[in-house]
């Protein structure tokens, strides 16, 4: 007679990891079960998670560890809706607001859209921080009030509540402190998770590729966009992935305020060219998976027509009248907070704008007090900087290349020189290439 085998104790989890072999899906969901209920302590969940960092894992121990850390919460069920549910995540960039301006276009267009995002951590900005410029806009819907906005609006943007999926929530703030971030399979858990707890059964991933961007090459990012897309089918869900290129901030704006007027001018057609190709493309394929266009142009003309129409900029409103905001904002955006002081980068010679690096840009838009080093911190909503310049323009020497918001005048002179060294002015025009590097569905 088979006896079935025993699971393993935690360290024995650790040491098979740590050896290089592969856990089985029983371990797995003991292990984080062990951790969710707090028999197994933050070090030894930070051991195992540097063992996976240095070992990797198969699909299948990716899979294991998705539905494990799904599992220790709530999983919502967000009900019957004659529409099909989809989502989006980014992988997180510099400049980044798309959520803000697709999450309406695509229920525009006929999707249930519950777009659960995060805040903003070292240089990358969070779309929840970017919200809150908005005054009284709340992220924070139970789940009686977010299936309510589904119903009556198709759309919401929102945080992850503190049930879905704790055991990824804490396992993520330990390996922000102890080098354990930059995993393949522990970033696809992670992102799943709480997506699958969420009760998402479609999503679109943006995976930012660049100097930005948390994967720095486009084989990184392609391994990376691979394992969300594949665990995602084995673990149920319905995930493709656009590659975008993250080398230059996105958009002309960085910062929470700022950030959120470049979102609603896209809602008025009135976006930058770059914005609405990355917005359009993870917009097409958001459409494309849940059954509501075929194929990409037709996608696209369905979205243009959303914003040309004012349907897009209607749910826009609705969604902010409902999450306790003022509608007003969308067509005034000079109804945001604005900064109390403004410094200007002027150009040192004449030229073409060859590069803007959008780490050095991000840094210096965290220090001006748009970001946060601690996830305990407070960001200041009218903080950041907007780029009068993008990649490929003609500058004079004296011009403006960006103008600088801060609350404090002594904040602007650090990052005066900060963006300053992020432009590089040479003498040829540099090619131009799209922002879509590909598209992955299987
Ligand atoms: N975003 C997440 O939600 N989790 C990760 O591990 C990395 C990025």
């Amino acid at each position: 007679m088979m006896t079935k085998r025993r699971t393993l104790s935690a360290p024995e989890v650790i040491a098979k990891k740590r050896d290089g072999q592969v856990l089985s899906e029983a371990d797995i969901h003991a292990f984080i079960e062990g951790f969710t209920a707090g028999t197994v302590p933050d070090y030894q969940a930070t051991a195992f998670a540097m063992a996976v960092v240095l070992r990797g894992m198969t699909f299948d121990e990716t899979v294991a560890l998705t539905l494990a850390m799904r599992d220790s919460g709530r999983v919502l069920r967000l009900g019957r809706h004659a529409a099909p549910i989809v989502d989006k995540h980014s992988t997180g960039g510099v400049g980044d607001k798309v959520t803000i301006c697709l999450t309406p276009i695509v229920a525009a267009c006929g999707a249930i859209v519950p777009t659960m995002s995060g805040r903003g951590l070292g240089h990358t900005g969070g779309t929840l921080d970017k919200l809150e410029s908005i005054s009284g806009f709340r992220v924070a819907l139970d789940e009686r009030e977010l299936k309510k906005q589904l119903r009556q609006v198709g759309s919401a943007l929102i945080g992850q509540t503190e049930h879905l999926a704790p055991a990824d929530r804490r396992l993520y703030a330990l390996r922000d402190v102890t080098a354990t971030v930059e995993s393949i399979p522990l970033i696809t858990a992670s992102i799943l998770s709480k997506k699958l707890a969420a009760g998402i059964d479609n999503l679109v991933l943006d995976v930012k590729v660049g100097r930005g961007a948390f994967m720095k090459s486009t084989d990184s990012a392609r391994e990376l966009a691979r394992s969300l897309v594949h665990t995602g089918r084995l673990a149920g869900m319905n995930v493709s992935a656009v590659l975008t290129e993250m080398d230059a901030p996105l958009g002309m704006a960085v910062g929470n305020a700022l950030e959120t007027v470049e979102a609603l001018s896209l809602l008025h057609g009135q976006g930058p060219e770059d914005l609405e190709e990355v917005t359009f493309a993870v917009g097409a394929e958001m459409l494309r998976i849940a059954g509501i266009a075929k194929t990409k142009s037709q996608a696209i003309r369905r979205m243009r027509s959303a914003v040309e129409d004012g349907s897009a900029a209607a749910v826009m409103r609705a969604m902010v009248r409902a999450q306790g905001g003022d509608p007003r904002v969308v067509d005034e955006p000079d109804r945001l907070p604005s900064a109390k002081h403004r410094g200007t980068v002027t150009s040192p010679r004449t030229g073409f704008v060859r590069e803007i690096d959008a780490l050095e840009v991000g840094i210096a838009s965290m220090k001006l007090g748009a970001g946060r080093t601690r996830a305990e911190d407070s960001v200041d909503p009218t903080a950041g900087i907007v780029l009068s310049v993008k990649r490929g323009d003609r500058v004079d020497a004296g011009s403006s290349l960006a103008t600088l918001h801060a609350s404090k005048p002594s904040l602007l002179q650090e990052a005066k020189t900060q963006v300053l060294a992020s432009l590089r002015i040479g003498g040829s025009k540099p090619k131009l290439e799209s922002r879509i590097i590909e598209t992955m569905r299987r």
